[in-house]
């Protein structure tokens, strides 16, 4: 990857002119079967682009109470474009109940809100990874189309998704209306997320970007790696999940230590232990040079990605033990 940025061709981006940049943009709007990409700096950027492209002031978007977008992207729509969620309870397997976004589109009446998107997330990263299948965004696009709504999907791990149902990614966004996917996280690019929907959509959200200060001139430094992320990268992450795998089978045999269900590369294991909070297992695993996150209420989050072998996976256990013990 540093290779590939070292080498790329670059030219002003924001003018349409970096052939590199362009060749991802291309290369992922085929990849997903959609008809034009963007590159932008980050999911969040990337969802966030997305909302303001579909909505007006006084839109709503239905999402899940455990989304991403809802938690940790400090509900940038409703900040900078007058966009209400409209929170549905996400089920333990990360979907929306379908009765539940029903209930939540809004009659055409003055005292509401206009319903305008409903934005689903996959992999979804707080129910542990788990992945949605083909036939339940099929489900949720249908019902998004047949009452004049459009469906966005947060896919920051969307391959993910599809290298653990062994389905082409084109199956799990066909009837989206937009999908942002991140080149970074389990596809190891540095930074870099991107956009993809209808050209006309594009046009809109290629003026988002802009107005959020997303336009990065000679950005085919940052897309060079994307492209290697796309081409080399995917295939690899089967081997993530298997180590995650590995990972909770482990620790599943340690004191204190009760792991939740595996479906990609993301294992949450609950501590309660009589030595260790979960903050306090945190900083003892870093001083032993592991990383994962305490996320409050005795949670850790562990994540397994490129450069984590299982070698390492088996260290880290023997780590554990010793600590636990
Ligand atoms: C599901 C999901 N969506 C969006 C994002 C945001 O991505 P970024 O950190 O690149 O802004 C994340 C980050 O962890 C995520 O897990």
């Amino acid at each position: 990857m540093r290779e590939a940025m070292a080498r790329a061709r670059v030219g002003d981006d924001v003018f349409g002119e970096d052939p590199t940049v362009n060749q991802l943009e291309t290369m992922a709007a085929a990849m997903l079967g959609k008809e034009a990409g963007l590159l932008v700096t980050s999911g969040t950027q990337g969802n966030l682009v997305s909302l303001l492209s579909h909505c007006h002031r006084g839109d709503e978007v239905i999402m899940g109470h455990d989304s991403h977008t809802y938690n940790y992207e400090q509900v940038g729509s409703a900040v900078l474009g007058g966009i209400a969620p409209r929170i549905v309870p996400n089920q333990a397997d990360g979907t929306l109940r379908l009765d539940d976004i029903e209930a939540a589109i809004m009659p055409d009446n003055v005292h509401f809100g206009t319903s305008r998107l409903i934005s689903l997330e996959n992999t979804h990263n707080r129910r542990g990874g788990v992945y949605l299948t083909p036939a339940y965004t099929q489900a949720v696009a249908d019902l998004a189309h047949s009452r004049g709504l459009k469906l966005h999907i947060d896919g920051a791990r969307i391959f993910n998704a599809a290298v653990a149902q062994g389905v082409d990614v084109q199956e799990l966004v066909k009837d989206a209306d937009s999908v942002t996917f991140c080149l970074s996280k389990g596809l190891s690019a540095p930074v870099g997320s991107v956009v993809v929907g209808s050209a006309d959509f594009i046009k809109r959200a290629r003026r988002m970007r802009k107005v959020l200060g997303g336009g990065m001139r000679q950005a085919g430094v940052i897309a060079a790696a994307g492209i290697v992320a796309l081409t080399e990268m995917v295939d690899r992450l089967a081997e993530d999940h298997t180590n995650a795998r590995m990972l909770a089978a482990g620790l599943a045999q340690m004191p204190g230590i009760t792991p939740e269900p595996v479906y990609t590369n993301i294992l949450y294991f609950q501590v309660d232990h009589p030595r260790y909070t979960a903050q306090e297992l945190q900083d003892a695993l870093a001083a032993q040079g592991v990383g994962v996150l305490a996320l409050g209420l005795g949670r850790i989050r562990a994540v397994t990605h490129y450069g984590i072998t299982a070698d390492d996976i088996a260290e880290t256990l023997e780590i554990m033990q010793m600590l636990l013990s």
